[in-house]
């Protein structure tokens, strides 16, 4: 089992009566997951992507990535929320948070499409300048601000140092298999492109095209990371809900969030995490959040963040709980090496391995942390393997939705992400915005 749960820390603050009071509700939300009979069940491809994906693609995305790693120096990826979040933390886990930097044979991977910032834009554009570049434009409505905006910017780009023909070998579009302008466009230019499903949201589509090509352009293994959600599936979908861990992790948290817990932070220990934490907060985030309702999902990076938030968390309002990332293999060995004038007096730590102090670290926080009140659920990782990442995604996905259903709001939609694009747009005078244009107007006057 590539993820499994030690809750050494968090049986203090729960006790074994409330795991049980809470299965039956934990059994009905799962019961309607799998039973597909729950609201958003349009939306659970993602339940079965590991085992039911679309093989032809598959074997073109691999085809594409090799296509890209010998054409270019750079690929931009250009994308937003679940267009993006999956592949960047894909590549921080597997590879390294200094990926592009690393000498390697693939090429750098760079994101933009996800903010609107001229200085992000510019910046990439003079690190594109003189290299070869591709880009994998990713949207699923096809019609997004910020990637569109990206899109636009990086073609002109791309044609006036290629041409439009060349241009055409470097653009790799995945969106919707049929609506949206980005596929009508795409399929008028002769760009390749690739399918978000349609029963597949976006925060839950890293194991579609949207998050392997990229990730497959990067090197890492993409058969080894289907094969780790798949191991998931097999042991996450099983009936026996005390073998379930994606279950006994829902299970803790929504009794936690009941019993007066507001935020959840989820912890790294290891700057490759903390993108993974980006991808889970939008991941929660965006499937919690309504209704008034929902954990408020946060992250932290330690030892860093010790420095920084480990004041208010040790000792601050207690309506908290941490979930914290131990990722059992961490891939290195590093020795720290002696003084023989002990200058620091760290000859204590002399031939120790730096992995074993981070751990050592996290123990003694783990330790203090549930001492000042705050609940910690341990997910232990095995490694940062592909496989054990496509497991991780996978076991997150399970319990969101589950924990989704026991809130009682629909985890596949996201109707709040609307109310800022309606305004900016009736702002940035877009026609058809017009009468929102006025209310909004005569409000700032006001
Ligand atoms: O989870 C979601 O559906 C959203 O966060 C989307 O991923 C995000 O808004 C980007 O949308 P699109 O892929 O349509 O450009």
């Amino acid at each position: 089992m590539a993820v499994k749960i030690n809750d050494k820390f968090v049986t203090p603050f729960v006790g074994a009566h409330e795991l049980k009071n809470i299965r039956p509700a934990l059994h009905a939300a799962y019961n309607t997951l799998l039973s597909r009979n729950g609201a958003g069940n349009d939306f659970l491809g993602w339940l079965d992507l590991p085992v039911n994906y679309d093989k032809e693609e598959f074997a073109r995305i691999k085809v594409a990535a090799e296509k890209i790693k010998k054409s270019c120096d750079i690929l931009v990826v250009l994308g937003i929320g679940g267009s993006y979040l999956g592949a960047r933390a894909a590549i921080e886990f597997v590879k390294s948070p200094l990926y592009n930097e690393l000498k390697k044979d693939t090429p750098n991977v760079y994101f933009a499409g996800n903010n609107i910032s001229p200085n992000a834009l510019c910046e990439l554009l003079s690190i594109c300048k003189g290299r070869d570049v591709c880009i994998n434009v990713i949207s699923k409505s096809g019609t997004t601000t910020e990637p569109a905006v990206a899109f636009r910017v990086f073609r002109e780009w791309l044609i006036n140092k290629y041409g439009v023909d060349g241009a055409r070998e470097r653009i790799f579009v995945t969106t919707d298999k049929c609506r949206g302008t980005l596929k009508k466009f795409s399929d008028e230019s002769g760009y390749e492109t690739f399918v978000v499903p349609d029963d597949v949201g976006g925060r839950f589509s890293v194991l579609t095209a949207v998050g392997l090509l990229p990730i497959a352009v990067a090197g890492i293994d993409i058969d080894a990371m289907m094969q780790g959600a798949a191991d998931a599936r097999e042991a996450l979908t099983v009936e026996n809900i005390d073998e379930n861990e994606a279950l006994k992790y829902a299970a803790l948290r929504t009794i936690l969030y009941r019993k007066g817990c507001a935020t959840e932070i989820m912890v790294g220990y290891e700057p490759y995490t903390l993108m993974i934490c980006e991808w889970w907060k939008q991941l929660f985030g965006e499937s919690e959040g309504k209704d008034h309702k929902g954990l408020l999902p946060d992250s932290v990076n330690f030892s860093t963040d010790l420095h920084s938030l480990g004041q208010y968390i040790q000792d601050g309002v207690r309506n908290l709980f941490e979930t914290v990332l131990d990722v059992k293999d961490c891939g290195c060995r590093f020795e720290i090496p002696n003084d023989p004038a002990n200058v620091d007096g760290l000859n204590f730590l002399s031939g120790k391995d730096l992995d074993y102090v981070n751990k050592t670290a996290m123990l003694g926080t783990l330790i203090a942390h549930t001492d000042g009140g705050v609940p910690n659920i341990v997910l232990e990782i095995a490694d940062r393997s592909a496989h054990s990442l496509g497991y991780l995604f996978y076991f997150f996905e399970i319990a969101c939705a589950v924990d989704g259903y026991m809130l009682g709001v629909n985890p596949f939609d996201q109707p709040g992400v609307e109310a800022y694009k309606k305004n900016m747009f009736a702002l940035l005078g877009k026609p058809g915005y017009e009468a929102e244009r006025a209310v909004l107007e005569e409000r700032i006057r006001n």
